[in-house]
């Protein structure tokens, strides 16, 4: 059911759609003080449609293989998302590049997940990207999407420790475990006022962030 008084989300998806699921998780719970208005998936198969359908939220397909460019399918999804009139959009794995049409449109409202510490890997196969390089530490990003996709001001991320044989799935999988926690948190914040996005900045606690907040064994690392 919508409360109108709650803030509007939209999320965006192309996959299984496990960073949805904590997010309507968060908004059951209450820690997210808002509610989701629908759900579009640039992909009929997506499994996190299911999810949302589950949860009784509103669900689209817009399938980018139906319009003849980037700038259509992006037109499509901004009719359908200001229909919500949305404060924020919310990209959970959505596998598509964005025009600056897009981007702009949703100046300040627009927000992404990336499993790496960016601004490192940015792009697919993040995880084997880390292994190969030897890095000892890797994680997981939220931040504004104000230029091109997985790049932009970060608002949070999540430090994981890569460890002595690991494989990419092993990694990926505890990375995704972080995901879960820093996407939800760093929307209740937006939503709560706790961080604010203004010209592609943020700000905690009314504070400019000049780097990013830090997540690690469950607990914020650093307070501006
Ligand atoms: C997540 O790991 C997310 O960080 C990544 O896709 C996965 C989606 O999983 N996003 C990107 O790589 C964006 N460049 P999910 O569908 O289970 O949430």
């Amino acid at each position: 059911m919508m409360i109108s008084s709650l803030p509007s989300l939209v999320v965006l998806i192309s996959g299984s759609g496990s960073n949805l699921q904590a997010i309507i998780e968060a908004v059951e719970n209450r820690q997210i003080r808002a509610q989701i208005c629908t759900v579009i998936s640039n992909r009929a198969d997506a499994g996190g449609l299911k999810r949302a359908q589950k949860a009784g939220i509103k669900t689209m397909v817009i399938e980018h293989t139906q319009y003849p460019s980037r700038e259509t399918f992006d037109q499509a999804l901004i009719a359908a998302i200001d229909k919500c009139q949305p404060v924020l959009v919310i990209l959970a794995g959505f596998m598509r590049i964005l025009t600056s049409g897009f981007i702009q449109h949703y100046a300040d409202r627009l927000l992404n997940i990336h499993p790496s510490l960016l601004p490192r890997y940015k792009g697919l196969h993040t995880h084997q990207r880390a292994l190969e390089n030897g890095d000892r530490h890797h994680g997981a990003s939220v931040h504004i999407v104000s230029s091109e996709l997985d790049s932009g001001p970060l608002v949070i991320q999540a430090i994981v420790e890569v460890k002595t044989g690991d494989t990419a799935q092993q990694l990926a999988a505890r990375v995704l475990e972080q995901e879960h926690q820093i996407y939800p948190l760093a929307i209740a914040m937006l939503i709560d006022g706790r961080l604010k996005i203004n010209h592609n900045s943020v700000y905690f606690n009314n504070r400019q962030l000049h780097k990013p907040l830090l997540w690690h064994a469950g607990k914020l690392l650093e307070k501006a």
